[in-house]
């Protein structure tokens, strides 16, 4: 049966004290409401809607591209008022409807199905997520009757002090009948101690009108990890890096410090892959096998081929393919191409530039908006000069081309096949190809200058 799910991602996160609403701070390099998302995608589920409200305009934009309807919820009245306003929106939804938290992003597409498959199977009003937290403090917890039924969730705010100690908590996160939820959601109030609508308190209803409810008890009490304060969004992080390392690990990369490499959720690694301490693999990233990338290196939305080398970098935006090396210190911006064996070495810059095959670029240079051929050798301090101030100008050198030390190419500006410049020439015509081009003043020895400083 086809499921719908509702992400609430509405509220302001005032224990968090940041201008930037909750669910936009990021978990290993993407924000916290898009994991939730990929969760339920991957979980199945066709039609997702996201209860947005604090800050409204920045979520929404961090889920432009999301397979998602956002749906605004006017005022912070509670949990169960940002279901009202979604199911308000999505009309009479008969199956099973799924509730997630924004603020839970370690929530797998797993234990949301297989909260979908008992309520499906048991026809349950609701079948419900819990854990056994350490530090239950600050969960609904889950209260019990004598036969061990579920019968309600109490919020901590409302909680009596003899059930302080109840460690069994609410995820937040639920399978519920359709029917049964809009049926019931309007008989919730606001008597409790923050006076908003519960969704908890549908529990209780359901139960008193005798309707059944389960709780599936996690194993894993880190998978319902919710955040409400910066302390919890560094716990959460740790598990996340925890969970995706193993992973990775199990697959054949080593990580000599598995705590010290950070991976977002969204990054491919090749079999024998080392990453060293102090790296970190954010966005859309695919490493082909036997690369080594860091110590201190920092890669975003990139591909690196096989038994690359990128040591002590940071590559964003950027192809690589096989053999290729970097740093240590190089830093490759957006639109860079470094084609098999090619060179990009210490304390090189390169933007939007394509560098040739077995091509090198070993130190101090900045490359930008330039094509270099196959075989080039690019002198130490050698600079594009790129922008005149008003645009950005292309650079082209051909196929073997040797560019003596600390030349400047003055874009826009052409260098053919196998052509030479000298060490410290600024060049700004064209060179032809198998020319030497030489543009500097010619050098004068004056013999005896440190006697005539001497006065003698
Ligand atoms: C909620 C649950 C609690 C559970 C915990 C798990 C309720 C009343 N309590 O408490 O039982 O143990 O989650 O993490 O549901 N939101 C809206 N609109 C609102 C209020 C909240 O969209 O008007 C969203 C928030 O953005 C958040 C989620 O709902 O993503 C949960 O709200 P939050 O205030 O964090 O609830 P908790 O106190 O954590
Ligand atoms: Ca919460």
């Amino acid at each position: 049966m086809s499921a719908t799910a509702l992400i609430l991602a509405a509220g302001e996160g005032t224990r968090m004290k940041s201008s930037l609403p909750k669910v936009a701070h990021h978990v290993l390099g993407i924000p916290m409401i898009s994991h939730v998302v990929a969760s339920a995608s991957a979980a199945g589920i066709e039609r997702i809607l996201v209860v947005t409200g604090h800050g409204a305009d920045v979520v929404e934009s961090l889920l432009a591209s999301a397979p998602v309807e956002c749906v605004r919820q006017p005022e912070r009245l509670g949990t169960g008022d940002a279901v009202r306003c979604a199911l308000d929106v999505a009309g009479p939804v008969s199956g099973p409807v799924v509730v997630l938290s924004g603020d839970t992003p370690l929530i797998r597409p797993e234990t949301i199905r297989a909260l979908i498959e008992a309520q499906t199977a048991s026809g349950a009003a609701c079948v419900m997520l819990s854990a056994v937290q350490p530090d239950p403090y600050g969960y609904g917890r889950i209260i019990r009757g004598a036969d061990g039924s579920v019968r309600a969730i109490v919020e901590q705010k409302d909680l009596p002090p003899d059930l302080l100690g109840v460690a069994e908590c609410n995820a937040g996160t639920y399978c519920f009948a359709g029917e049964a939820l809009s049926a019931y959601l309007g008989q919730l109030e606001t008597a409790n101690a923050q006076g908003e609508y519960y969704l908890t308190d549908l529990v209780g209803l359901f139960v008193g009108a005798g309707l059944r409810v389960d709780a599936i008890v996690s194993d894993d009490p880190e998978e319902s990890q919710g955040v409400n304060t910066r302390v919890q969004l560094a716990a959460v992080t740790a598990a996340m890096q925890r969970r995706i390392n193993v992973q990775h690990m199990l697959a054949g990369v080593t990580m000599t410090s598995p705590d010290l490499v950070w991976i977002g959720p969204n990054v491919t690694l090749g079999r024998d892959v080392i990453l060293e301490p102090m790296t970190f693999l954010y966005g859309d990233i695919q490493v082909g096998d036997g690369s080594v990338l860091g110590p201190g290196t920092r890669i975003t939305d990139s591909v690196i081929g096989r038994e690359c080398v990128v040591d002590a970098s940071i590559v964003i935006g950027s192809r690589l393919a096989d053999r290729v090396s970097v740093g240590p210190r190089a830093y490759l911006r957006p639109g860079t191409v470094m084609d098999d064996d090619s060179k990009a070495g210490t304390s090189v810059e390169i933007k939007k530039s394509h560098i040739g095959v077995g091509s090198k670029v070993p130190h101090l240079s900045y490359i930008g908006d330039a094509t270099l051929g196959v075989g080039v050798n690019i002198g130490a301090g050698t600079i594009t000069c790129n922008y005149d101030g008003k645009k950005k100008n292309p650079t082209v050198i051909g196929d073997r081309v040797f560019i003596g030390s600390d030349t400047m190419l003055v874009a826009p500006v052409t260098i053919g096949d196998d052509a030479v410049t000298a060490a410290g020439s600024a060049i700004a015509q064209d060179v032809p190809a198998g020319a030497l081009a030489i543009e500097r003043c010619e050098q004068q020895s004056i013999e005896g200058w440190a006697e005539f400083l001497r006065g003698e």
